[in-house]
């Protein structure tokens, strides 16, 4: 049903702790065969598979093996030494699949800062405008690819213009990151599938299906967060070849329906050391048992085309699925999880989204991990935590240069070790 009823929607929602029904969370730690995890190894041999693959089942679906897109080719086809006012370097990659060539490709940017004398620690996250939006840079290529309606955001006819330049700046404060020391790898999301019910079938899912858009996509399947989960890493792929980023030192960061994105692909990617979301959300950080916000039924008749099918089976019914957030939370373990929330975003459940991180906590304490620290929800921008970390900071459902002060320090807490 789209961005419209989801909006219609948060008028209607319950905001009112009182009215959550008891739950009771699927626990973290017992095996499928009823075994008590009580040690990194064996949460790392046993319990890790058995949870990520409830995740591939009942919420996100399988993405497909490697042997199923082949061969991944990267052309670097732009590289300015001063970028940003001779702060960074800044490359564009085309990254794509030749033997899948319905799928168009995605053009990656990559900032990396100036005079660092090594490779730089990288935040790694898709945007929802394109790279021109990211960047004040008029030099950036307009993208030209099928983009949300927004008037206000000078998207017509469903393309970007020129005067839609920077429109997501402010969520990426590049001047910012590069002077902290870090670089910054983005793509737009769309470059994976158009965010709509019938997207997938002018993107990469379908170039990769045997059919094409044939065939519906079915229960297990990937929905369009594996699918944009997948872009992440195959810049990842890319980074590994790149000597301007130290590799070991990525962070993926995604905002709302990308920060689901960006839990995901930290979920089952392990080359990212630090996961961050910002305002994930419903279908992301926040305790799906939980009523308060947005619903799994909402999400599902909004959205169904970002999850497996067989998630929507779980709509009025969450008792019955065999996951809750906790456990996505959890797959990020041992290493650092980021978990923002924004007070007025009560339609994403900051306490829910809280909740999910101190839930995760005996997983990480298996590794000699830290959790929050605390176990309410803190104060109005005070973060907390060590391993696992959460602010709930003023305003709105956004990122801000709040959040990303956050996300620096955190960074390099966890890669300066
Ligand atoms: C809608 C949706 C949320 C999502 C958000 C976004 O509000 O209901 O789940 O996080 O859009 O991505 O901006």
């Amino acid at each position: 049903l789209g961005e419209d009823f989801a909006e219609a929607q948060q008028k209607k929602a319950n905001y009112d702790e009182s009215q959550i029904a008891p739950y009771t969370l699927p626990d973290l730690l017992q095996t499928a065969t009823g075994k008590h995890v009580s040690t990194a190894e064996d949460w790392t041999q046993l319990r890790r598979p058995e949870i990520l693959a409830l995740f591939e089942q009942h919420v996100y679906g399988k993405t497909p093996a490697p042997s199923t897109w082949g061969k991944v080719d990267f052309k670097v086809t732009e590289v300015k030494k001063d970028a940003l006012g001779g702060k960074a370097t800044r490359k564009f990659i085309h990254i794509s699949l030749p033997e899948h060539p319905a799928w168009k490709g995605m053009e990656v940017m990559l900032y990396t800062p100036n005079g660092l004398g090594k490779p730089a620690p990288c935040f790694v996250g898709p945007s929802f405008g394109g790279n021109h939006a990211v960047s004040t840079e008029k030099d950036v290529p307009l993208s030209t690819r099928w983009m949300r309606p927004n008037k206000e955001k000078n998207i017509i006819d469903n393309k970007a213009t020129e005067e839609s330049r920077g429109n997501e700046s402010s969520r990426w404060p590049l001047e910012m990151i590069i002077a902290q020391g870090c670089a910054v790898a983005t793509y737009y999301y769309g470059d994976i599938e158009p965010d709509h019910a019938d997207g997938w079938k002018e993107g990469l899912r379908a170039a990769l299906s045997k059919d094409g858009a044939a065939t519906e996509w079915k229960d297990g399947d990937w929905g369009a967060i594996g699918a944009w989960s997948w872009g992440l890493q195959r810049i990842a792929d890319y980074l590994e070849t790149d000597s301007d980023v130290n590799a070991k030192q990525l962070a993926v960061i995604g905002h709302s329906r990308l920060g689901k994105t960006s839990l995901w692909t930290g979920a089952q990617d392990q080359r990212f050391g630090v996961v961050i979301s910002n305002n994930s959300g419903e279908g992301g950080a926040a305790i799906m048992r939980r009523n308060f916000g947005e619903t799994t039924a909402v999400i599902t008749k909004a959205f169904p085309h970002w999850f497996t099918k067989t998630y929507t089976s779980y709509s009025n019914n969450e008792a019955s699925c065999p996951i809750d957030k906790h456990m996505l939370i959890a797959l990020a373990a041992p290493r650092a999880i980021y978990i923002a929330s924004a007070v007025e975003d009560e339609w994403a459940d900051p306490k829910g989204e809280f909740l999910s991180g101190l839930n995760a906590e005996p997983v990480f304490a298996l590794f000699g991990k830290k959790g929050y620290g605390v176990r309410e929800q803190p104060a109005i921008d005070t973060p907390v935590g060590d391993t696992i970390a959460y602010h709930v900071r003023t305003g709105k459902h956004d990122v801000t240069s709040y959040d990303w002060e956050q996300y620096l320090k955190f960074v390099k807490r966890h890669f300066e070790k």
